[in-house]
């Protein structure tokens, strides 16, 4: 029998040292690559792209072909949860996310995870046939929200300055609040454990918004949550990676590194690589954490900044990433210098 070789990014959560880090970008497929807007005209809403699984996969492998990255991530959205579980969403060009806001917890009974599986039954079929397409060496990456940040889409109707309405509800009722949490949760385990039955073999679970909860407000509805989702997970697939993206935590970011369930954490550009390296290291993988402004700008500046990361993170686990998503306008070309750069680093 052919010996399967283990894929770099799974070695450096394991804790292995590689000569360079693995890197995969957040969005990594997106507006900015002009393969993707043409599958994007082609089929039609934003949301018609993710449930197609052909053209799901498609725009999956289209930065893995370009760049040859160590981890493709499923071309989906953390808003196929609320879909599945009965909330009415749409994408409107160029305002984003709209969903029917839940505006108390009379409408908690709207919500049901009876159908999740079957609606997204074509998130499974594109993660079979992406796995199925990839070169042997590419991990494939499931995701989810976090329960916190779906909560806040799901109450806000879509994105939110001031996050005034979820924040109402989580203060003023916990106790129903903590019904719907508890819902998310069970809906993320299901969801992330039916993607790696189809082929993924990590998974990352996005926390966007939780830099806007006071401290023990983010234990209880960010650490929490994300932690169940992690034990439920975990028991059902010991050996499955977990990536924690807390985006916008700042020192709070202590508060997941010790959480044996959590593999990695991703950490966004507010935090410095050489705390990251004496605070979270020494406990946990980091992953991160180039501005994606600096992919924009390129050049120099680019190149100073990814190696004075690498600098500080490359010699621990460390898996390179941004510290958020690669934004539409950012020049592909960058994005072939940026790997170039990583891959050009040695530890040794
Ligand atoms: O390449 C990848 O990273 C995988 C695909 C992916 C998308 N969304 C595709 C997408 C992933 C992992 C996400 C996660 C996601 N979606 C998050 C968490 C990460 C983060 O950015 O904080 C959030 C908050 C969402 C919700 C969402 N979806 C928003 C706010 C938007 C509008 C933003 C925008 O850029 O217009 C989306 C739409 C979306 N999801 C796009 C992509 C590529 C842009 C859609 C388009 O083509 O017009």
């Amino acid at each position: 029998m052919k010996e399967k070789k283990t894929r770099n990014l799974i070695r450096a959560l394991r804790g292995e040292r590689l000569k360079s880090p693995p890197i995969w970008l957040m969005r990594q497929a997106g507006r900015y690559l002009p393969e993707y807007r043409a599958v994007r005209a082609k089929a039609g809403g934003f949301l018609d792209l993710c449930y197609t699984p052909d053209f799901a996969t498609e725009v999956t492998l289209q930065p893995i072909r370009r760049y040859g990255f160590d981890a493709a991530i499923i071309f989906s959205d953390i808003l196929v949860i609320p879909h599945g579980l009965g909330q009415a969403v749409w994408f409107e060009e160029g305002e984003g996310p709209k969903l029917e806001a839940l505006s108390g917890p009379g409408d908690l009974a709207k919500l049901s995870r009876a159908s999740v599986e079957d609606k997204l039954a074509p998130v499974y079929a594109a993660i079979r046939a992406t796995r199925a397409a990839l070169p042997e060496e590419t991990a494939l990456i499931g995701f989810c929200g976090a329960p916190f940040t779906l909560a806040s889409y799901m109450i806000e109707g879509g994105s939110s300055r001031d996050f005034f309405k979820i924040k109402q509800w989580a203060y003023g009722h916990p106790d129903s609040f903590r019904r719907l949490i508890d819902l998310l949760v069970e809906a993320c385990i299901d969801h992330l454990d039916r993607q790696a039955e189809a082929g993924c073999e990590v998974v990352q679970i996005f926390d966007s918004w939780a830099g806007v909860l006071p401290e023990e407000q983010l234990f209880r509805w960010s650490v929490q949550p994300m932690h169940a989702i992690a034990k439920g997970l975990k028991a059902r697939r010991p050996d499955l990676p977990i990536i924690v993206f807390p985006r916008g935590v700042g020192p709070a970011a202590l508060m997941y590194r010790r959480l044996q369930e959590f593999d990695a954490l991703s950490i966004d550009t507010a935090i410095g690589a050489h705390w990251a390296a004496e605070q979270l290291q020494p406990h946990i993988a980091v992953q991160g954490n180039l501005d994606p402004a600096m992919l924009v700008t390129g050049g120099e500046a680019m190149a100073h900044e990814t190696k004075r990361i690498l600098g500080k993170l490359a010699s621990g686990r460390h898996i390179f990433n941004l510290g958020h998503g690669i934004v539409p306008q950012t020049p592909p070309d960058n994005v072939a210098r940026l790997v170039e750069i990583v891959r050009e680093w040695s530890t040794r």
